[in-house]
């Protein structure tokens, strides 16, 4: 999409990756596809913030051109080093012969473990800065957000935090800035980022927060390496991060399940339906019909998580026992949840979800539902009791 301007001196020259469909293997399904954002200030020394994904490596060379021969760079900064911005790193290193290369100790070990190579490196970490002419760039660092060696660089001559994966979205797009963009489809795509990428790291990211607002930094623009540029929405964004990061709930609910032969489901709908008598928003997800990075979107800040599975081989079925693994990996705080589900003679399906949700660290608040072959009037009842309890047990926490 070439280079395009973000503020005097300051270009966006990162590839879009219109056609992802999918990022960190099939975990997160990208629809609106992904960009690898990379940023070049034309200063007394030329600066390059991150690079690109491989494959993308004579595109974003031909961005650069369109600013500045490459060879001109002085600087790079390796904010991180997952390999969808490192991927292009050992082309960016040839084509920048006399670039000096800034980022984390624990970033250089992880370039050298994946390429072999780091280049003229110079490892810094936060209260460290470089001069590039009129410019000085700080760097902060960052562990965990998104990965150990991760780390932000300000820029305060132009007022922008560069932030790599923090404040991200996965949003093809030919804009620069978030206000160019559809607002609920790019609060959607924020969100849903936030839930699949940063969700296990709230507590670091609450930390962080509070560190950047004691450095009391003045921020106009918020430039992530994926997505578009917060300058409109700059404010909201900030919000929803202290909101998400200190894992805030609120009274909703979400019934997640998978059915082998409509049982299951059958008990799921009047569970929702109890819940729903209550006046607590609750959704039906049946698991094998919803993205896995759509229901995190959504349970991100639920209060209620109730999970169902039919018994088939003495276990729960294999993809609500994939979803409920992933689940307990985003290391989820505060949630209140229960089991059930049909069988047909040995009904293990309801006990491996309760043992799963306690190694969740979410709280049991209801007995398991066991239904053999498929639930009576008497046994629908008490489904939708137990959603009615369940909805007085999230409205009274
Ligand atoms: Fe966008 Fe952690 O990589």
């Amino acid at each position: 999409m070439g280079a395009k301007l973000v503020k005097e001196g300051v270009y966006s020259v990162g590839c879009v990756d219109w056609n992802a469909r999918n990022f960190h293997g099939s975990s997160y399904v990208t629809r609106r596809g992904i960009t690898y954002n990379s940023y070049l200030i034309k200063d007394e020394k030329i600066t390059l913030i991150d690079a690109v994904r491989k494959g993308f490596e004579r595109e974003f060379i031909e961005n650069i051109k369109e600013v500045v021969d490459p060879a001109k760079i002085d600087v790079i900064i390796i904010n991180h080093i997952e390999p969808d911005h490192s991927g292009a790193f050992p082309e960016i290193l040839k084509a920048c012969p006399n670039a000096k290369i800034y980022g984390t100790e624990k970033a250089k070990q992880g370039l050298l473990k994946y390429y072999g190579v780091c280049g003229d490196w110079i490892s810094v970490k936060a209260g460290q800065n470089v001069n590039i002419g009129k410019r000085t760039l700080d760097f902060l660092d960052v562990p965990m957000i998104h990965w150990p060696d991760s780390m932000f660089t300000y820029c305060a001559y132009d007022k922008i935090l560069f932030s790599n994966d923090g404040f991200g979205q996965h949003y093809a797009t030919d804009k620069v800035f978030d206000d160019q963009a559809d607002y609920n489809a790019l609060m959607d795509e924020a969100q849903i980022y936030y839930a699949n990428i940063l969700w296990p790291f709230g507590q670091l990211i609450t930390a962080k927060l509070a560190v950047i607002k004691k450095m009391n930094l003045s921020i106009e623009l918020i430039a992530p390496s994926h997505g578009l540029v917060w300058r409109g929405h700059l404010s909201e964004i900030l919000e929803k991060y202290a909101y998400w990061a200190i894992n805030s709930v609120k009274n909703k609910a979400a019934v997640i399940y998978e059915t082998m032969w409509g049982s299951t489901e059958t008990m799921a709908k009047k569970i929702v339906e109890g819940i729903a008598s209550e006046g607590v928003e609750a959704v039906l997800i049946d698991v094998t019909k919803s993205e896995r990075s759509d229901i995190a979107s959504y349970i991100l800040d639920a209060k209620g998580i109730v999970f169902g599975s039919s018994t088939h081989d003495n276990y729960m079925l294999p993809v609500i026992d994939g979803f409920i693994h992933f689940y307990k990996g985003l290391k989820p705080k505060g949630r209140k949840s229960f089991a059930f589900g049909s069988y047909g003679w040995s009904g293990e399906a309801v006990g491996n979800l309760e043992a799963v949700i306690a190694e969740s660290g979410a709280e049991k608040v209801l007995e398991g539902i066991k239904v053999i072959y498929a639930p009576s009037k008497e046994e629908l009842d008490k489904c939708f009791e137990a959603g009615k309890a369940f909805a007085k047990k999230i409205k009274e926490s």
